[in-house]
């Protein structure tokens, strides 16, 4: 039996006609604090859920850190919702297209130690940022910031900065991370963490009305000894498996 070819005249063309209507995009993961300006919370059945268990006391130092790395990826999502691209041609394997790309380089600051319980989790995401390191480490006693290292990319003020650091207490730490960083000339600086106090807030929004915080948890307030309420306990202890 002799099968009749179709001509390719005849071949119904791909129907591509879908109508795509365009939607206003409401950024749903994010509220912006009614008590801070330059504050904004995450509200997100996931970020919520890994936070309760890495609060949780029995949460072993293994699990404490994937947890944090995990929120870290997730929060740096929309904290780089604000960098600049800029356009350039792509050849693909048909033809030309229009791409973006980041047009500043981004550096990340996790504050030692703490920080770099978040920084993978940021860089398994985002890997072509760079990673400056601070280190600082509140007094015992009076509970102020001790500096004790920092070494960044030479061209840090090229880009945005993000300080990275779980807790946001007193706020002495942020402010002095944020001070060293503007004397570098970094004039887009914001800030991630995971659970941050009140007052902690106030002191950096004070000290550096420009920053944004982006924070999984607005805490009640501080203890006595300066840690937050509920808080996590010690994020760099519970990090390293150092518990005092
Ligand atoms: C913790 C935390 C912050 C700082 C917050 O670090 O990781 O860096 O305290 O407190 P603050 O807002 O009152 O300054 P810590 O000094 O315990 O050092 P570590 O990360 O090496 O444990
Ligand atoms: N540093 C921590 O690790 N936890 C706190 O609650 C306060 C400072």
């Amino acid at each position: 039996m002799v099968t009749k070819r179709k001509s390719p005249r005849h071949k119904p063309a791909f129907n591509n006609s879908i109508n795509l209507k365009p939607r206003a995009y409401t950024a749903l993961v994010l509220t912006q604090s009614t008590q801070f300006q330059n504050l904004q919370i995450f509200d997100h059945p996931l970020i919520h859920h890994k936070l309760s268990l890495a609060r949780n006391q029995v949460t072993p130092p293994d699990q404490f850190r994937r947890l944090l790395n995990e929120i870290a990826g997730l929060m740096v999502y929309e904290v780089s919702r604000n960098f600049t691209t800029a356009s350039y041609t792509v050849q693909t394997p048909l033809e030309p297209a229009q791409g973006k790309r980041l047009s500043q380089p981004v550096t990340l600051v996790p504050i030692l130690r703490a920080g770099l319980g978040m920084t993978d989790g940021i860089l398994r995401l985002f890997p072509e940022a760079r990673v400056g390191h601070i280190g600082i480490q509140r007094d015992e006693h009076t509970k102020l910031p001790v500096h004790y290292y920092s070494h960044f990319p030479q061209d840090i003020a090229a880009g945005p900065v993000i300080i990275v650091d779980p807790m946001l207490a007193t706020g002495g730490s942020a402010v002095h991370a944020a001070d060293h960083l503007c004397k570098l000339g970094c004039a887009k600086i914001q800030m991630i963490c995971l659970v941050a106090a009140p007052i902690g807030v106030q002191k950096m929004l004070a000290a550096h009305p420009t920053i944004t915080i982006y924070t999984a948890a607005l805490d009640r307030e501080l203890d006595q000894n300066a840690y937050i309420r509920p808080g996590l306990g010690d994020a760099g202890d519970r990090v390293f498996g150092t518990p005092a």
